[in-house]
């Protein structure tokens, strides 16, 4: 039990109040207690209620008239006895010094965050427990706003960041057709590329992040053609192995060039790895088999059915039908057999080509 007279204090020149009494300890520290913000309950080892200040009578809404000397499990709802016997229990074995508890009272729209501890005597013996109320609905309320605004924050990054790659998007798109647009032979090259690929890749893994990045890898796949030499670019002619060499760096320059946007970061690694051959003889690194980027090996398909059936300056375009025998014939060798089975399907049944 709490020892409920504390002794009285002695020291002169304290206020000694109305009476002429100097008050004493017991009743400075009830006087506290009654004064502080926070609703106190103190129950004793008994747990029976020794003490409700003026805040927790109004938190709880009842009268301590009502509650004092009461066992504090009796006093709440039948289905809750359990759960406090449990939770005075917890404090009594000392499992915890102190646990908190969020409570809500909807009826008047009010938050508690709730305190309970054990209260121990110098030998660490169980002689009660205090329930510290506070008024937590402002806090709340701060809290359920910074998480409103946070939320509105995030949205508008998202906002921001699809916009700026939207951005990015037509750009990198505009300097392909820019580049394009000046030769008549590679004249919408990109984009056929772009429509073939993808619609290879949604047969597959339908509409999706896959069949989504390489629609825009198949624009962007040649963008690093920008970096080689306008003579070898538009030479009328056939190249020099010299010059065949140079036209080879442009899927190194294309990465370079896609690789510092964060949203392009996969987009680069297909235009590194577009002319890669499933045999391994292709370029830049002679990535063999399943090896080369999944997307890459689609992008090769696509690219050299619109090459083959391009015009060129030094022979004329290639029938769709012959170009899609090249396939054929070129699976397992120059490209990936799966996809290119896929591509025939789609071309067989005018899906593509
Ligand atoms: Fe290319």
């Amino acid at each position: 039990m709490i020892k409920k007279d504390i002794r009285a204090g002695t020291g002169s020149g304290c206020y000694r109040g109305e009476t002429g009494m100097k008050p004493n300890e017991h009743d400075i520290f009830r006087a506290t207690l009654e004064q502080l913000p926070e609703g106190i309950i103190i129950v004793d080892a008994d747990d029976e209620i020794i003490f409700v200040n003026r805040a927790a009578e109004e938190i709880r809404g009842v009268a301590r008239d009502r509650i004092l000397g009461r066992s504090v499990i009796l006093c709440h709802p039948q289905k809750s006895h359990d759960r406090v016997r449990r939770a005075l229990q917890f404090l009594r074995e000392g499992r915890a010094g102190a646990f908190v508890r969020m409570v809500a009272d909807t009826r008047r729209g009010k938050h508690y965050e709730n305190t309970y501890a054990a209260i121990r005597d110098k030998r660490g013996n169980y002689i009660g427990s205090v329930v510290i109320s506070r008024d937590v609905t402002e806090r709340r309320r701060l809290e359920e706003e910074k998480a409103v605004y946070l939320q509105n924050l995030e949205q508008k990054v998202a906002q921001l960041t699809a916009g700026f790659e939207d951005m990015c998007v037509s750009a990198m798109t505009s300097l392909v057709n820019a580049l394009e647009a000046k030769d008549p032979y590679t004249k919408g090259h990109s984009l056929r590329v772009s429509e073939t690929a993808s619609r290879m890749a949604e047969h597959v893994y339908g509409v999706s992040p896959e069949a989504r990045e390489v629609q825009l890898a198949g624009m962007l796949h040649d963008i690093g053609k920008v970096g080689l030499r306008e003579s070898v670019l538009h030479k009328p002619g056939r190249l020099t192995p010299e010059e065949f060499e140079h036209v080879k760096e442009h899927p190194v320059i294309g990465e370079r060039i896609l690789l510092p946007i964060e949203r392009f970061r996969g987009v680069a690694k297909l235009a590194r790895h577009h002319h890669e051959r499933f045999d391994g003889m292709g370029y830049p690194d002679g990535l063999k088999g399943k090896e080369i980027p999944e997307g890459a090996r689609i992008l090769a398909i696509a690219d050299s059915y619109d090459a083959m059936t391009s015009d060129r300056p030094y022979r004329g375009p290639m029938e769709p039908e012959r170009a899609a025998e090249e396939i054929k014939k070129n699976l397992g060798s120059q490209f990936d057999p799966e996809w290119g089975r896929v591509f025939l399907e789609l071309f067989y049944s005018g899906t593509v080509g």
